[in-house]
């Protein structure tokens, strides 16, 4: 059911791949919302294809932008800025990869040169797309920006591997963040730390069906799936949350305030 929450507001969404990126379900709902949208992700996600499909659905541009690269971010708010004859009102960052996930490399043993490219990747790219929105004044006053994270940033998840000191790093910037662009231009950054989910990033993960199972056992509404965080997502967009800001989000069913349930006692008594 649609509300118009984003009647006339324009976004920029990172990082939908394929149809169960989570980027993918908030396009469509803020699509629904009356949003007007860009879409963006990286030229080797782009060639894959299928972000077109997407595109056709919601009636938005594709533009290209590896955002471990200066250039390519700034571009891309130029050409967002040409194609809205002005700023966004709100940008999801939906974008994260650990080569030492993807190759395996224990935690305590992981490869520096891939620690920095996923680090790049996953946290410091939030500072560099709200840095060059910043110089741009490419964000409107009270606009909003999102970042995905997970709960590996406070607990130990063990085989997260150094996903949990990126998410730990992102959370932080957007706190930081926070309190400059609130300051000078209104602009509010939140990250929304969401259920383990499957997608191609959260599969990746080793031991992942054990895992979802288990956050589904261990909150008591169940996890939240990707379609629901596009839901909540919309709401941090609209003007119903515009004081909500530096903010760590759970979106999680209550597994975060959780200690255990009735369920994973039973699981631990068989
Ligand atoms: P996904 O694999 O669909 O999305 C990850 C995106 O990052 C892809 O579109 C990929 O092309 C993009 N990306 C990677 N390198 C890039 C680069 N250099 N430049 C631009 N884009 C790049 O997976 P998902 O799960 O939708 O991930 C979205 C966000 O949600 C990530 O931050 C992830 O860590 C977070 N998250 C996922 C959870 C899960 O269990 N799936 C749980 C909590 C948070």
């Amino acid at each position: 059911m649609a509300y118009n929450l984003l009647k006339g507001k324009k976004g920029i969404i990172f990082g939908a791949l394929d149809e169960k990126s989570i980027a993918w379900k908030t396009a469509l709902r803020c699509h629904e919302e009356g949003a007007e949208l860009v879409l963006s992700n990286a030229p080797i996600a782009l060639r894959m294809g299928a972000i077109n499909q997407l595109a056709e659905q919601v009636n938005a541009p594709v533009i290209a932008a590896d955002v471990t690269v200066n250039e390519d971010i700034q571009a891309l708010f130029e050409k967002t800025k040409e194609h809205f004859n002005g700023g966004v009102d709100f940008i999801l960052h939906s974008i994260g990869m650990s080569l030492n996930v993807r190759k395996g490399v224990h935690y305590t043993q992981n490869n520096y040169d891939f620690t920095h490219k996923g680090f790049d990747i996953s946290a410091l790219s939030l500072h560099r797309i709200l840095a060059e929105a910043m110089r741009q004044d490419a964000i409107n006053e009270w606009g909003s920006v999102v970042a995905l994270s997970y709960i590996a940033a406070q607990r130990v998840f063990p085989d997260y591997n150094d996903m949990s000191d990126n998410k730990a790093i992102l959370e932080s910037i957007a706190r930081n963040f926070g309190y400059y662009y609130g300051s000078q231009r209104k602009v509010r950054v939140n990250t929304v730390s969401q259920s383990p989910t499957r997608t191609t990033a959260g599969s990746g993960v080793k031991g992942f069906d054990g895992f979802i199972d288990y956050a589904e056992k261990m909150s008591p509404l169940g996890n939240a799936s990707a379609d629901q965080c596009a839901d909540y997502c919309v709401t941090l967009f609209s003007d119903l949350t515009r004081m909500v800001t530096m903010q760590n989000l759970f979106h999680d069913g209550g597994f975060s305030y959780t200690g255990v349930t009735q369920s994973v006692i039973e699981q631990m008594g068989k």
